[in-house]
């Protein structure tokens, strides 16, 4: 294996966690990051959310995206964990960061989202949304922070061009990423002292699983007036994964070191329309 002194890179040597690893942009940040010499810690749940219209990932899925890793001959350690389990995340970053010998970064991106008009949203959807985009974010920092609090660090929050403006149709989800914001804030501030940065990363639209396919059927049919609201101001339907990738590695490495309670938007424009 190549040793960490021979590693060239943006974040060579960084040892980094992300959740929601196994697919979507959370894998395009691992391998992202890998590019650039980083070792990884990698987390997802690996399995079905009862009340998600569309499926999230599997045990495969995360191999997988620690083999893309293993490629860039950067070292990758996954664990199955679901971001809402306080106990579960700190005992997996902790067996993490035992194998990789230290942390310096986290990358909380597991998310998931459900779509509905106001009438049709209901207080299951608004715990299980809240639940894994704020709490789990949460928990995803809490259980970072102990290994950083001593040497400093950087906390990346994904957020939402849903947590900058007024997305509708999503509301939990739109006041999930909002939530997302403010905590982050809040942290940036007391952990400032500390030397450790806490950012969000906003991305309109990228094409990844997750899919929640009412919401195409209420935008393109009763409630197409809405539908200029996530219009993106450059000409592009969606952006890609990397894209975002790319904020997150900058958010990560040592180029923006005082930079903290940053909302970095990838979000072709959508959030000044
Ligand atoms: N796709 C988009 O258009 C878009 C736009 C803006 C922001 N985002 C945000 O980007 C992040 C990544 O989204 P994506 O598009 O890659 O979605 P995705 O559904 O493809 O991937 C999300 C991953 O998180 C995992 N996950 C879900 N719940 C979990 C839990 N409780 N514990 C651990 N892992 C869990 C899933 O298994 C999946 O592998 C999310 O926070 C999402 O809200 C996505």
């Amino acid at each position: 294996m190549t040793g960490v002194s021979e590693v060239r890179g943006r974040v060579a040597g960084k040892r980094v966690l992300v959740t929601g690893a196994a697919r979507g942009m959370g894998r395009s940040h691992a391998v992202r990051l890998a590019e650039e010499g980083a070792d990884l810690i990698l987390v997802d749940l690996c399995e079905p959310l009862p009340g998600l219209e569309y499926p999230l990932s599997s045990r495969e899925d995360l191999e997988e995206t620690a083999e893309l890793v293993r490629k860039q001959r950067r070292r990758a350690v996954t664990r199955v964990a679901d971001v809402r389990d306080a106990d579960a995340m700190r005992a997996a970053v902790a067996e993490g960061v035992a194998e990789l010998g230290g942390l310096d970064a986290s990358v909380a991106n597991a998310g998931v989202i459900t779509a509905g008009t106001w009438d049709t949203t209901t207080p299951e959807q608004w715990r299980l949304v809240l639940d894994v985009n704020l709490i789990g974010s949460w928990n995803t920092c809490a259980a970072a922070l102990p290994h950083l609090v001593d040497h400093g660090g950087s906390l990346v929050n994904i957020s939402s061009a849903a947590g900058i403006k007024g997305s509708p149709l999503t509301t939990p989800y739109t006041a999930s990423k909002h939530g997302v914001v403010g905590m982050s804030l809040a942290l940036a501030n007391e952990l400032a002292a500390r030397n450790i940065r806490v950012n969000t990363v906003h991305p309109t639209g990228v094409a990844t699983g997750m899919a929640p396919m009412s919401l195409h059927g209420v935008l393109s049919g009763p409630r197409a007036d809405l539908g200029p609201i996530y219009q993106n101001a450059l000409p592009v339907q969606v952006v890609d994964a990397t894209d975002v990738s790319n904020a997150v590695l900058f958010l990560v490495s040592d180029e923006s070191r005082h930079v903290t309670g940053l909302q970095f938007k990838v979000d072709a424009g959508v959030t000044i329309r």
